[in-house]
């Protein structure tokens, strides 16, 4: 199996182990480098460890200030609509937190030129991380990524062109399948990262879990599979009800 496997009861003890370990992971960060780098997850699941984290006891474990806050994908969408990724994080803890908006690094899912805001983005990675946009990612200290149902991971979608990038931080990537565009962290910038974390909670994902984690690799087919840190931590919290098929 790729990564380490935590099962709990429940979502509420699993967004608390969630928040330990964030909050461990950028307490040592910030007092060994003076910041986090994180890229956040979009969907439904990960709001839960955005409450927990704006709340007592973890608000104030740490110098938040010290956060810079990425995404590791977007909808085509503005920061006002309620599909937006950047919208579910503000409204449940960036904006209880107070963070400075300049440590606030959305993907701009709005921009008119897809191909334009990923370069965008990938160029405002590479400003916070001092490195040159059009060379090797720099290494975030945390990634958080859920998964679908198909198997997809931020928005690296089975079969769509984004699993196929080699060089680039940051796609633009149709997603046939839903007929829509997303935008999304690619695997080469995830799998760099210090430490990935997936959040999967619910029956509905115990199938394509099971196939994800014990199955024969099928990364076009279950994108989640190409998340395989070089050298980094990768784990993976979930609950019964998603871990239900796994021995
Ligand atoms: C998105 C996400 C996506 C999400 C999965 C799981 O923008 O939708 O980033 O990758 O993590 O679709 O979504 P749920 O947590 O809602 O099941």
């Amino acid at each position: 199996m790729n990564g380490a496997l935590r099962i709990f009861d429940n979502e509420a003890t699993l967004f608390e182990a969630a928040a330990d370990k964030f909050t461990a992971l950028a307490g040592q960060s910030i007092a060994e480098r003076g910041r986090f780098t994180v890229a956040l997850a979009g969907g439904g699941t990960p709001k839960g460890l955005y409450q927990q984290l704006a709340d007592a006891p973890y608000r104030e474990r740490l110098d938040w200030s010290k956060v810079e806050w990425f995404w590791g994908d977007e909808r085509p969408v503005g920061p006002e609509d309620p599909e937006s990724n950047y919208r579910m994080a503000f409204e449940s803890l960036l904006g209880p937190l107070g963070v400075d908006p300049a440590r606030v690094h959305r993907i701009i899912g709005e921009h008119e030129r897809p191909e334009t805001a990923a370069v965008e983005y990938q160029k405002e990675i590479a400003h916070v991380f001092g490195v040159p946009f059009d060379g090797p990612p720099p290494a975030l200290d945390f990634v958080l990524l859920g998964m679908g149902s198909d198997g997809h991971t931020a928005s690296l979608f089975p079969f769509t062109q984004a699993l196929n990038v080699r060089k680039k931080w940051v796609a633009a990537n149709d997603v046939p399948q839903m007929t829509t565009r997303r935008y999304t962290l690619t695997s080469l910038a995830i799998n760099v990262a210090a430490c990935v974390m997936f959040l999967v909670t619910g029956p509905g994902k115990a199938k394509t879990l099971r196939d994800v984690l014990t199955g024969p690799p099928e990364p076009k087919r279950f994108p989640s599979q190409m998340i395989k840190p070089t050298a980094g931590e990768l784990w993976w919290y979930v609950d019964r009800g998603a871990a239900s098929l796994l021995e």
